[in-house]
């Protein structure tokens, strides 16, 4: 029977780009998306921007822009980083789309029709200078559980205790440095003391295999117990002052859902947002396995509120919450407003491969709560002498000689040593499908890696390049290296979760469909592949040297923009530029930016280009010219017609205050048709 999953993994604040502790849980949860895809199960996998709360609302306001232009400008940087390292998300939301706005009220209501929403005048901690009730953010004290210094208003991020802003010791305004004043305000409470409440979620979180040991243990703490064997939980304080970037708590003018009550709703919304009318059906289906995969520093909303707040407003909780650790850096923790590191967009921009980083990632992880630590010399280590040199190398070793001398053709006899470690490769399958299960990847490519040592060895005992030089043993060079790429397509299987990009292009290789889990189990016979394609480098340890350094200040150029990161020649050598002559340059009408050119770039036809430069040319002043144009670029269709590439032209980065546009032109000689290299 096919699972239903539906899989998220935390809604990331939209107040800024993605850090690579945000990359390490979307990878962590794609792994094992990918792996119930490949067992033939039904995966629902979103994610969304969490959008509300103080810091995003004054962000924007001092960003200069309204509170939703502030996270659809982050919104829209998101697509780069999940493209870039392969993350399969099938929807990605917001928390201020209206799904959410009607959920979050839905589920509002019917705790209040249950008895557990309480209102309660409470005194908060008001900025005298700026005027407005201070978000918890926004205060700095110390921890009133264990003295940290410098913590913020909600929970501390050294000892993991949620408590209230005015419990902190020694409290000032991050805003204005004032020392705040206290002031009286209606608020909203959601019940958690309620015996109710506390029956459900002792209850709840004992559940066998929901929750992991460390994070039930982190929850007995959480559980205060008096001496009487009283358990008790402090009520939760779920509403906010205006002004505020929220959702509007119903029936009342100006109070706002604390952005902690309606971010994991975003959950729900995300989904309905992706499934549509099939919702709600899909919702009330009981097989729905709805697991959570987040960071240990939210456990406590995911494990007490979250499920409280569904369960008293009559929904299904989540099945599981997958609780991960941090990523670090010389022990330097990345997955925090207060750390940064390694930048993921740095890491490709370098040139290293994302799948590098997957696979890293992937070889550390288990289904602890342990921080994992990215090592450089550890990285390079393990992605060139196993990823490589163990898995990559077994294709590479068979390829060239099935190709030259068996025209690409597999044997199907394959000897019956061949055969024996076929069968052992194939019997692991069961063993690491259950490593994935348990997310204990690292154990899991482990057991990949001892199967390739295998192969290799068999590869090493057979020699097929002493088989190719001696004559009459074509039967057995056949054999082994056939062996060797039936070895490589069930490797491929076992890491394909893992390596989604890869494994496409192996598929291609060997001329075979999508892999899913049970092609491991079954032979693929006499079969003919293709030719084999380079399928992965070695990481160059320069590479990683580049990402840690410190990004070069580029010296202003004198339009006073940086330098574009450095490129290697190949780079460059990917960009065609060709010497092109307007033959004619036309108005486009509607149009206020754009020129069409038509140009001959010496190919016998011409091509069609609109470009941006209106403003500093007259068209006849074109006429007859040469210049330079990118003739490789992907035809763009745009409103007037399709754009059949690019010409060159200079400006300054800031072309409002320095207009003017300069089309490049060569020198005599040149002709239409040549390369620019
Ligand atoms: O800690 C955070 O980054 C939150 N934005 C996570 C929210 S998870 C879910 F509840 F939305
Ligand atoms: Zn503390």
């Amino acid at each position: 029977m096919p699972r239903k999953l539906f899989i998220t993994t935390a809604l990331p604040y939209a107040n800024a780009p993605f850090h690579i502790g945000h990359m390490m849980e979307y990878i962590q949860a794609d792994i094992w998306v990918r792996f119930q895809r490949m067992q033939g199960h039904e995966v629902h996998f979103v994610c969304a921007d969490d959008a509300h709360g103080a810091p995003i609302m004054i962000a924007a306001e001092k960003a200069g822009q309204t509170p939703q232009e502030f996270v659809a400008a982050i919104a829209a940087g998101r697509k780069q980083y999940l493209d870039g390292f392969h993350i399969g998300f099938d929807n990605w939301h917001s928390t201020d789309g209206p799904e959410n706005h009607q959920l979050a009220q839905e589920i509002y209501r019917a705790l209040r029709k249950e008895g557990l929403i309480a209102e309660r005048t409470i005194e908060q901690f008001f900025d005298p200078l700026k005027a407005m009730f201070l978000p918890d953010r926004y205060i700095l004290g110390e921890c009133p559980n264990c003295g940290a210094a410098d913590q913020y208003g909600d929970n501390c991020d050294n000892c993991g205790a949620v408590y209230s802003p005015t419990d902190l010791k020694n409290p000032r305004s991050a805003l204005s440095g004032a020392v705040p004043v206290r002031k009286t305000s209606v608020h909203y409470f959601f019940s958690l003391s309620s015996p109710r409440c506390i029956e459900f979620l002792q209850r709840w979180t004992a559940s066998p295999g929901r929750l992991q040991p460390e994070v039930l243990n982190k929850i007995r703490e959480w559980f205060a117990t008096d001496d009487a064997g009283h358990v008790s939980l402090a009520d939760w304080d779920i509403s906010r002052d205006a002004p505020y970037f929220g959702i509007r708590i119903p029936d009342t003018e100006d109070k706002y859902f604390y952005v902690w009550l309606d971010a994991p709703v975003g959950y729900l919304a995300s989904l309905k947002n992706y499934l549509g009318a099939n919702y709600e059906a899909f919702m009330a289906d009981p097989a729905v396995e709805q697991i959570h995969f987040i960071g240990k520093d939210i456990s406590y909303f995911h494990t007490l509120f979250w499920p409280a707040m569904l369960h008293f407003s009559g929904r299904k909780t989540p099945d599981k919450v997958y609780v991960h650790g941090f990523i670090t850096l010389g022990g330097d923790k990345m997955s925090k407003s207060r750390g940064t590191g390694l930048s993921p967009l740095r890491y490709l921009e370098v040139g290293l491969n994302a799948e590098w980083l997957r696979y890293y990632i992937a070889a550390k992880l288990n289904a602890k709560v342990e921080d994992i630590e990215f090592n450089p010399e550890d990285f390079i280590a393990r992605v060139n002498s196993d990823l490589i040199g163990k898995y990559i190398n077994i294709a590479s070793r068979a390829a060239g000689f099935l190709a030259k001398r068996f025209g690409g053709k597999l044997s199907s006899d394959l000897g019956v040593e061949g055969r024996a470690l076929l069968d052992g490769l194939r019997a692991a399958g069961p063993a690491i499908s259950e490593l994935y299960e348990e997310r204990e990847f690292g154990k899991a490519l482990r057991e990949a890696m001892l199967l390739a040592d295998r192969v290799n060895e068999y590869v090493d005992r057979h020699k097929p390049w002493d088989l190719a030089k001696q004559a009459g043993l074509d039967a057995a060079l056949h054999d082994v290296c056939s062996v060797c790429i039936e070895a490589f397509r069930v490797l491929t299987v076992y890491l394909k979760p893992v390596l989604p990009a890869l494994s496409t292009r192996v598929e291609t290789f060997l001329g075979i469909a999508p892999l899913e889990w049970h092609d491991a189990s079954r032979a693929l016979g006499a079969h003919g592949i293709g030719a084999y394609q380079h399928l992965m480098q070695r990481v160059d340890p320069a590479q990683v040297e580049a990402l840690l350094a410190a990004p070069a200040q580029a010296a202003p150029a004198p339009g006073g923009e940086a330098l574009a990161p450095e490129i290697k020649i190949e780079d460059f050598a990917k960009v065609d530029l060709r010497i092109a002559r307007i033959v004619k340059a036309e108005q486009v009408e509607g149009s206020d930016k754009l020129l069409r050119l038509t140009l001959d770039v010496g190919e016998g036809q011409q091509r069609n280009v609109f470009s941006g430069i209106k403003s500093a040319y007259q068209p006849e002043q074109l006429v007859g010219k040469l210049t330079v144009m990118v003739a490789n670029l992907a035809p763009r269709k745009m409103k007037f017609g399709l754009s059949e590439g690019m010409v060159l032209a200079a400006g300054h980065a800031d072309d409002k205050a320095h207009p003017g546009l300069y089309v490049l032109e060569p020198w005599p000689g040149a002709a239409p048709g040549m390369r620019v290299r």
